[in-house]
């Protein structure tokens, strides 16, 4: 495969990108509340890997139907899961809606279960059968307080529910409604869903029972209703998908032409990539994969291994002042160790049996690359009660600090943004062509490329990486990233290549470029996005 052809194709291409995004609804993605169960869970050696092949299968089934509930375990350990998307979703909207659920739920351990609603779907995970349950204790009504509604809006509010819940009945419990407000331009909008584990009676006595509670928000202009059977919601805002089903009907497609000025750009950075490209020698040959335990040992007995003790003097105990951020998967904290070297110490979210996998997934990708654009990583305490990563401190933080800020980024000048874009491509290169096993960063985003003192770029966090043999085109794994910057057909089917990095790495040239931010899941304004923004420029070349 031609590492050129691919970045300067990806690069031509973002008009396209930005095309596809556009038939891609609103995955509504953000997260309205979440509770946790109150019992700890019963085994942990048993509870982790049930939980995480539960979200597995769930996930499977979430691309194909938008609902979904599986199993895992047995008696006390075992696990239920259930999710669902809104209708109005599309299938190429449920995943990115159910990839956030299913990085937040996580954080309910170690509880046994909890739920999470949010904008779009819904996720529970317990460990009994609690499909037919659809009220309960933890039902709840968040009112919007952006504006206050007369009476009309009011009148409109309360005959779009009953429409909705009416058509929802004859329709797997899922219905929609706008009803106009008299004399004004206003429509009150109201979506209605409730699980599709439930049977009529059940799903129309929650309907019953959260409608009279959510209606109690009027006049505020927004309510929802979070109940253990169902949720709805109703707005003055129109917040509904257009036709469901399939993605690809969603209305406009936006044509486009790649603009003089950012072609330019783009131009000058395929020049670079391509000059840098030729330069550099060509390195291969595959080898096999490692397993954690043969892992454990090697790092146990090597200078890799720090004492858990060590690592936790050097952070002050974990200190929140010491806090540099929180990932998906863990937070990171700065220490300083007795020699005085300074260090970035990632605690993982598991206790590291039950999370050896991704643990050691990590350890064993980092521990194999070494490049000056890959952040180094130092060692790794694996026999304390934690996990522990340690890593190269960089004082400069990460790229996000700096493009995304009008004052600090006014630092980074042309030339660092254009070495910061050259530093990561390296960094890529190296992983995707690495002689060992091609590995897939899967989550590059300005966050994860780190700065040196002198603004050299580092790609860090392998906490999502996945490496594979180079002679297998593709590996099915389950949904990870980040929104936003996942390749819209790795969120379509699943299977990973390294072109979904090489995807997110253009989300993040058009970033460097723009300083603007592109993360549909904190966007209120689709608008906002930067990729809606290119085609909108683009646009006006027309
Ligand atoms: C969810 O709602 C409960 C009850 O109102 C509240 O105590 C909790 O803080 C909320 N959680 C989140 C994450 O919003
Ligand atoms: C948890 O389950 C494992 C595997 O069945 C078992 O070996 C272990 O003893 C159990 N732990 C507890 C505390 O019951
Ligand atoms: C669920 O877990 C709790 C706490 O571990 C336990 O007491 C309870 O019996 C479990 N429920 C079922 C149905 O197994
Ligand atoms: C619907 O499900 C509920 C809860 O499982 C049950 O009590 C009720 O009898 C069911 N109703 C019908 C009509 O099947
Ligand atoms: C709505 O409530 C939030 C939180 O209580 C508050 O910060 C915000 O200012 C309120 N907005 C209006 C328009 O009252
Ligand atoms: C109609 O809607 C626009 C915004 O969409 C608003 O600015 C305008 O005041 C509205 N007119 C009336 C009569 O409500
Ligand atoms: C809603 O459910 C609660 C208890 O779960 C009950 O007390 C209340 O009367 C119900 N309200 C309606 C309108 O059905």
């Amino acid at each position: 495969m031609n590492r050129r052809a691919q970045y300067a194709f990806m690069v031509l291409m973002i008009g396209s990108i930005a095309s596809f995004q556009g038939v891609v609804g609103d995955a509504r993605a953000q997260v309205l509340n979440m509770t946790c169960s109150s019992q700890n869970e019963n085994n942990r050696t048993l509870f982790v890997p049930n939980f995480i092949s539960l979200m597995e299968t769930i996930s499977d089934l979430m691309r194909q139907f938008g609902f979904g509930t599986a199993v895992s375990g047995s008696g006390p350990d075992a696990n239920y899961g259930l999710a669902q998307c809104y209708g109005d979703l599309s299938l190429l909207d449920c995943p990115l809606c159910y990839a956030e659920a299913r990085t937040v739920l996580p954080q309910c351990y170690p509880y046994n279960g909890g739920r999470v609603f949010l904008d779009g779907c819904f996720m529970r995970s317990a460990n009994y059968s609690f499909y037919d349950e659809y009220l309960g204790p933890t039902d709840m009504v968040l009112c919007g307080n952006a504006s206050h509604k007369g009476s009309n809006f009011q009148a409109s509010a309360r005959q779009a529910v009953s429409h909705a819940v009416a058509s929802a009945l004859g329709n797997r419990g899922y219905g929609k409604a706008s009803v106009a407000v008299s004399g004004t331009n206003e429509t009150a909008h109201v979506l209605v869903d409730c699980w599709r584990s439930l049977n009529q009676s059940s799903c129309q006595a929650c309907f019953d029972n959260a409608s009279a509670a959510m209606l109690r928000c009027l006049p505020w202009s927004e309510g929802r209703a979070l109940y253990t059977g169902c949720f709805m919601r109703y707005s003055n805002i129109d917040f509904i998908n257009k036709e469901p089903s399939n993605g690809i009907s969603r209305g406009t497609i936006i044509i486009i032409v790649i603009s003089a000025v950012s072609s330019l750009v783009v131009l000058a950075v395929i020049v670079a990539i391509g000059v840098y490209i030729r330069k550099r020698r060509y390195i291969q040959k595959k080898r096999g994969s490692n397993d954690a335990e043969k892992w454990v040992k090697v790092l146990r007995d090597s200078n890799l291994n720090f004492k858990y003790s060590t690592v936790e003097k050097a952070t002050g105990s974990f200190n929140e002042a010491n806090k540099l951020g929180q990932g998906g998967f863990g937070t990171v904290y700065k220490g300083a160790l007795p020699d005085g070297r300074e260090i970035a110490v990632k605690r993982l979210f598991y206790n590291n049996r039950h999370r050896a996998a991704d643990f050691y997934n990590e350890v064993n990708i980092i521990s194999s690359v070494e490049h000056k654009n890959l952040v180094r990583l130092l060692g790794c305490s694996c026999s304390g009660p934690e996990s522990l990563l340690i890593y190269e401190f960089l004082p400069n933080k990460s790229l996000d600090h700096f493009i995304f800020d009008p004052s600090r980024g006014k630092e980074l000048t042309w030339e660092k943004r254009y070495q910061i874009i050259i530093g990561t491509v390296e960094g890529l290169v190296y992983l995707h062509e690495n002689p060992t096993n091609k590995i897939i960063h899967r989550d590059i985003k300005a966050s994860n490329i780190l700065l040196d003192l002198k603004f050299r770029a580092k790609i860090a966090d392998f906490g999502l990486a996945r490496s594979f043999e180079e002679d297998k085109s593709h590996i099915s794994t389950a949904i990870a990233g980040t929104l936003g910057y996942m390749a819209p057909e790795y969120l379509a089917n699943g299977q990973l290549t390294d072109k979904a990095d090489v995807y997110s790495f253009g989300v993040l040239l058009l970033e460097i470029i723009t300083g603007k931010q592109n993360n549909r899941s904190k966007d209120t304004d689709y608008s906002d996005s930067i990729i809606a923004v290119v085609s909108f420029r683009q646009s006006l070349f027309l």
